[in-house]
């Protein structure tokens, strides 16, 4: 059936300013690492993106080795975009990244030139674009000198293939050095974008929060579900079909008798808050605006409707804070916390 997206689409959603930059991104922006592959019908690929849009997130973010296989996120998102979006395409951010191991050989990872602007190439390829909004250095590589990965992205953006530079899990200082570089460059760095939620908290004290305020980057803040552990999902033990049992990136281990037990106390709290755990959840990365836009993935169309609900109260009390804070204890849950240590 044809796709027409809802006429109130923008009174669902609110829209914040990424930095010191232009442009705004929704407060709650659409992923496609998981769900995306050839494990996934098309069908339900194509509801999970129709309702994300139909909410008023206008963001949606890709990586050259999401799937699987790899590539495949990336080619499922550009049927969408010409099946249903492309009317919308002026209306979107849509993101990409190259970090992370793509092809065999010594240029198919990493940071450097090569590498980047041909995954930069595939990646316009399988979405069918000509250029994407953002493009990201997916991790930090202590083995290519810092300036030639900046200059990978400077060139990317000048060369019209994308409009924005951004960089993902690198630390405060890595940070720091990546901004001064693309600033000499002329190519500001739009955004960063590093793992946050209630049980990862790494942002704060690495001191990369006030890093991104201090230089006036925006950010995007990924898994503030902690991958479905912050949603209602494992409260009464690990359901089939979920990312739990799927031996991806979400190891069962981590859900423990005594993590439920503060996801229940969680749990508890949201509905004392009128909100469902997830939005609660997504509240708390949210609160105070200091991270510009909470970067959610869903199995289901019903889980984009039930995070986009998270705006409706995004005000904590100092009192609800210290709760959360007594309740939940960091887990085992940033898979990413090498890069940033690099
Ligand atoms: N830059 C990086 O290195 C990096 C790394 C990881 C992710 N990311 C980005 O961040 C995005 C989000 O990551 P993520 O998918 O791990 O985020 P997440 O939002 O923490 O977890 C998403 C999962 O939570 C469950 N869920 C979502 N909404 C729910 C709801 N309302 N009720 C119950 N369960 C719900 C679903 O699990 P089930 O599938 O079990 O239903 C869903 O697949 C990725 O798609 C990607 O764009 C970036």
């Amino acid at each position: 059936m044809t796709y027409t997206a809802r006429d109130d689409r923008y009174d669902r959603m609110i829209y914040r300013r990424c930095g010191r930059s232009g442009v705004k991104l929704p407060a709650i922006s659409l992923g496609l690492w998981h769900n995306f592959g050839h494990d996934t019908p098309h069908a339900t690929k194509q509801a999970i993106c129709r309702t994300a849009f139909d909410h008023g997130i206008t963001h949606f973010d890709l990586a050259n080795n999401y799937g699987p296989p790899a590539g495949s996120a990336e080619e499922a998102f550009g049927d969408i975009l010409r099946s249903d979006f492309r009317p919308y395409r002026d209306e979107m951010i849509i993101s990409s990244k190259a970090g992370y191991e793509m092809w065999d050989g010594p240029y198919g990872e990493w940071g450097s030139r090569k590498y980047m602007v041909a995954s930069c190439d595939q990646s316009l390829k399988r979405l069918g674009l000509d250029y994407v909004d953002i493009f990201y250095s997916h991790r930090f590589d202590p083995d290519t000198p810092l300036e030639e990965t900046m200059q990978a992205l400077d060139h990317i953006v000048r060369s019209g293939r994308a409009l924005y530079a951004g960089i993902s899990s690198y630390n405060s200082q890595r940070t720091r050095e990546a901004a001064a570089i693309l600033k000499d460059l002329g190519t500001p760095c739009l955004i960063h974008q590093p793992s946050y939620s209630i049980l990862n908290r790494w942002v704060e004290t690495d001191g990369l929060k006030d890093t991104l305020a201090d230089l006036g980057i925006g950010s995007i803040a990924f898994t503030p579900l902690a991958q479905g552990i912050l949603t209602k999902k494992y409260l009464n033990g690990i359901p089939d079909g979920s990312r739990a049992t799927q031996g991806k990136s979400l190891d069962r281990s981590v859900i423990t008798d005594r993590a439920l037990a503060s996801i229940g106390a969680l749990n508890a709290m949201a509905e004392t808050r009128g909100q469902t755990l997830a939005q609660m959840a997504i509240a708390w990365v949210l609160r105070g605006g200091g991270i510009t836009s909470a970067l959610i993935g869903a199995s289901k169309p019903e889980q984009v409707e039930d995070c986009a609900g998270a705006i409706r109260n995004l005000d904590f009390t100092a009192d609800e804070l210290v709760r959360i804070d007594a309740i939940a204890e960091e887990k085992d849950v940033n898979l990413w916390a090498k890069s940033s240590s690099a």
